[in-house]
């Protein structure tokens, strides 16, 4: 079925699903996220595909994060519905998919972008990309399991300190620090992408099914998860998330007072 969103392209046994939102450089808002939980559970019931691509549309971004013009006006109750929301319907759906799903990073991947791609089970991306979990500078936290599966790929300090400064890395340091499997030109991304789902298309689906599920369940701890939710629901009743958001909206540096 057509998505508002989605572009889908299916070429032998792969699904290639591009975000389509170049003009907010593919920013998560609610419609996004939910046409991307419906599509990919569709998916992973046609057996006709075996692996499934995920990218996003342009030469700037993959997706550069959560739709912060959508959020900034919540409260604490609809900042925390938000994030358990989006964890269940969205990324811990990725994450379960018995089809294989490789992250195509084309570029930006920010915040719920760089946690959408964490979320699939493995990344490839372009030269170009650049990577990182900006929440602080906003006056929240991340909120789409970025605390939880940064510090699992990557080792604590380094996600401490990609998380505390909100810096962003390029596609090589993400390579040198496991974030990434691999780098290429941005041509030959999706090519890539492409001759790595189809050695996957060569093995068991049922076996890489399987093998999906025993990797999740050694990660089976929710703790973090839950501890996250409640945490990024309780940075929007502080003053420096509305000052973060704010000055993002109006296009200036924030004042944070610590309250
Ligand atoms: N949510 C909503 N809109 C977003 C967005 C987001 N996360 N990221 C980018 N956009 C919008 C911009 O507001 C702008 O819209 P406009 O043209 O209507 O003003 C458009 O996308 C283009 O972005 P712009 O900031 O003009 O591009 P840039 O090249 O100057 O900067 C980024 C690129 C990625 C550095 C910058 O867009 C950015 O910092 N985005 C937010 C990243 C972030 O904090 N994500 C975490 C959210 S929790």
């Amino acid at each position: 079925m057509p998505y508002h969103y989605l572009l889908i392209d299916i070429e032998a046994q792969t699904a290639l699903v591009t975000i389509n939102r170049p003009d907010k450089l593919n920013a998560l808002n609610s419609e996004v996220i939910q046409e991307l939980g419906k599509c990919l559970g569709e998916l992973e019931g046609n057996n006709k595909i075996r692996c499934i691509i995920l990218t996003g549309s342009g030469e700037k971004a993959f997706v550069a994060g959560a739709d912060i013009a959508e959020f900034a006006e919540f409260s604490v109750e609809e900042g925390k519905t938000l994030a358990a929301q989006g964890q269940e319907k969205l990324f811990n759906l990725v994450e379960k998919l018995s089809t294989p799903v490789i992250a195509a990073i084309n570029g930006f991947a920010l915040g719920g972008g760089l946690e959408l791609a964490m979320s699939c089970h493995m990344r490839v991306a372009s030269a170009n990309a650049r990577m990182g979990l900006p929440e602080v500078s906003l006056g929240v936290i991340p909120g789409y399991g970025g605390t939880q599966r940064l510090p699992r790929l990557i080792g604590k300090g380094r996600a401490f300190e990609l998380i505390a400064t909100a810096n962003m890395i390029d596609a090589q340091k993400a390579a040198n620090y496991g974030l990434v499997n691999d780098v290429v030109e941005l041509a030959s991304l999706i090519e890539t992408c492409k001759t790595i789902a189809s050695k996957i298309a060569r093995n068991s689906p049922t076996a890489i099914g399987f093998a999906i599920e025993a990797i999740n369940a050694g990660f089976d701890d929710k703790t973090g998860f839950n501890a996250e939710v409640e945490l990024f629901g309780k940075a929007f009743g502080t003053n420096d998330f509305k000052e973060g958001t704010t000055a993002f909206l109006e296009k200036r540096k924030p004042e944070f007072t610590g309250s």
